[in-house]
């Protein structure tokens, strides 16, 4: 990822993000920092980059000029998102953060004074996002922020790359007070349940702890949690068949968009995946259609959906069935056996292994799986021979083994290292086999996975012509 700054105080970008953990994936290559200094670009004799605003008012104002050839120097007649950073944007939430975080590239604009030129930022700015409801002295600090919040969700800026992506387990709620050593200070005690070691306890005592905090401190997002709380236990009615969309809500990644009368839509972010329902099927037509085409985001790419009649809708909207799938889960808590023993994390330097036998169309996707962790390949003799992996929307998929290997197991030994991954992380495994699939299809029974009653389909938009 490569972030562009244009600001009038380059040095206060460069310091603020020279250290810790942004500074040293910046050190290792992992992002680049460019910083523009916008005063560079001014046509002005003593390097001047503001005037007096018409119409009168207090303050100055940054002129279109230096800010546009600025942008243009760093952009270089490319499409690149441009965030202006303003307290008259849109919040920076972690959501949007997600967002970013799938760019190659991006710009932010800081201003200064009174504001910018209104024309430059109608010709290069793609958003106004704000950090708060106040006011700073400029957007350097705000810049920083949303950097920040974006830069550690990316693949191996964190030490450990699987915090960022799995932190959101809780992520309704605020987190739980913490304590360290030593177990009395100031006369005050460690909470007892900390010291019993009895984990459930422990996780008993943390969940109620956090839900007052948030409840106190927070109800808007106490009533966000209480809505999926509520939502999760009428899907848990009928698992099998709705095992996506809790998973999506466990996991922290799934994010309620419609939920009345039956009708429901949740759109998973980074995979940009709509899992829907209708809760009325009456013809003509679905009686909550209306209400849920119109929550599909614009930048959704799939659907998932389990209603016949949802596809014939999803097609008249520019979606086409991509497959129809059967739904696995696995609902057992005990962890399989692992027959073969030599399966391992793959890294990038197995891309174009899988490439080749997973299509080399699909490097991107492929290439953001790997460097996340989610792919495991089998070795036998040490030669790679086969993999496994999780798709970005939670399900086990992939599964590949090289045709001289099969028979040998080796296709359910990778995916019952997959389901152990699934099982040490709190999570449910599930998966999608396409329809037709014999193998697959009993190789999920013979793990012990249930199949849902219900066809899946996977729809995609079609390409804007
Ligand atoms: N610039 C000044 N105040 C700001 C804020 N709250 N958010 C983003 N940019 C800003």
């Amino acid at each position: 990822m490569t972030y562009h700054v244009l600001t009038l105080f380059p040095e206060m970008v460069r310091q603020g993000l020279g250290d810790s953990i942004i500074g040293k994936a910046i050190e290792r290559g992992t992002i680049t920092l460019d910083v523009v200094d916008i005063r560079e670009y001014t046509k002005e004799r003593h390097g001047q980059v503001d005037d007096y605003p018409y119409g009168g008012g207090a303050g100055m104002l940054m002129q279109a000029q230096p800010v546009y050839d600025a942008h243009r120097a760093v952009t270089d007649g490319r499409a690149v998102r441009t965030v202006y950073v303003t307290p008259q944007g849109q919040p920076f939430t972690q959501r949007l953060a997600r967002e970013y975080a799938a760019e190659k590239e991006l710009v932010f604009l800081c201003g200064h004074y009174e504001g910018i030129d209104e024309r430059v930022l109608e010709e290069v700015v793609t958003d106004r996002v704000s950090i708060g409801d106040y006011v700073l002295s400029g957007g350097e600090l705000a810049a920083m922020v949303m950097i920040d919040a974006t830069a550690r969700l990316l693949p191996g800026v964190l030490g450990n790359s699987l915090s960022a992506q799995e932190e959101s387990f809780h992520n309704d709620l605020l987190e739980y007070p913490q304590y360290s050593r030593p177990a009395v200070w100031h006369g005050k005690k460690v909470p007892e349940v900390l010291l019993s070691g009895d984990h459930r306890k422990v996780e008993a005592w943390r969940l109620e702890q956090a839900r007052s905090r948030t409840r106190q401190v927070r109800p808007d997002l106490y009533e966000r949690y209480q809505n999926k709380q509520h939502l999760l236990h009428r899907l848990s009615g009928d698992k099998r068949n709705h095992i996506h969309m809790m998973e999506s809500l466990r996991r922290g990644q799934g994010e309620i968009l419609a939920d009345r009368d039956g009708d429901i839509l949740i759109y998973h972010q980074d995979s940009r995946i709509c899992m829907m329902e209708a809760g009325s099927l009456e013809e003509p037509g679905i009686k909550g259609w209306e209400y849920l085409a119109g929550k599909i985001p614009s930048q959704a790419k799939w659907c998932l959906v389990t209603q016949e009649s949802l596809v014939e809708l999803l097609e008249q909207e520019g979606y086409q069935v991509f497959n129809q799938c059967s739904q696995f889960l696995y609902t057992l808590r005990e962890p399989l056996p692992v027959g073969h023993r030599d399966i391992r994390v793959l890294t990038l330097e197995h891309l174009d292994y899988l490439c080749a036998h997973y299509g080399q169309e699909q490097r991107a996707y492929l290439e953001e799986r790997t460097g996340s962790g989610y792919m495991y390949g089998v070795f036998v003799e040490g030669i790679l021979r086969g993999f496994v992996g999780m798709h970005s929307e939670g399900s086990i998929g992939f599964l590949y083994v090289e045709p001289c290997c099969r028979r040998q197991g080796l296709a359910g030994s990778l995916e019952a290292y997959c389901v152990n991954r699934h099982l040490e992380r709190g999570w449910i495994p599930y998966g999608h086999v396409v329809q037709g699939n014999e193998a697959s299809e009993a190789l999920q029974e013979k793990l012990g996975f249930y199949r849902a009653g219900k066809t899946f389909w996977w729809l995609e938009k079609k390409p804007c012509i």
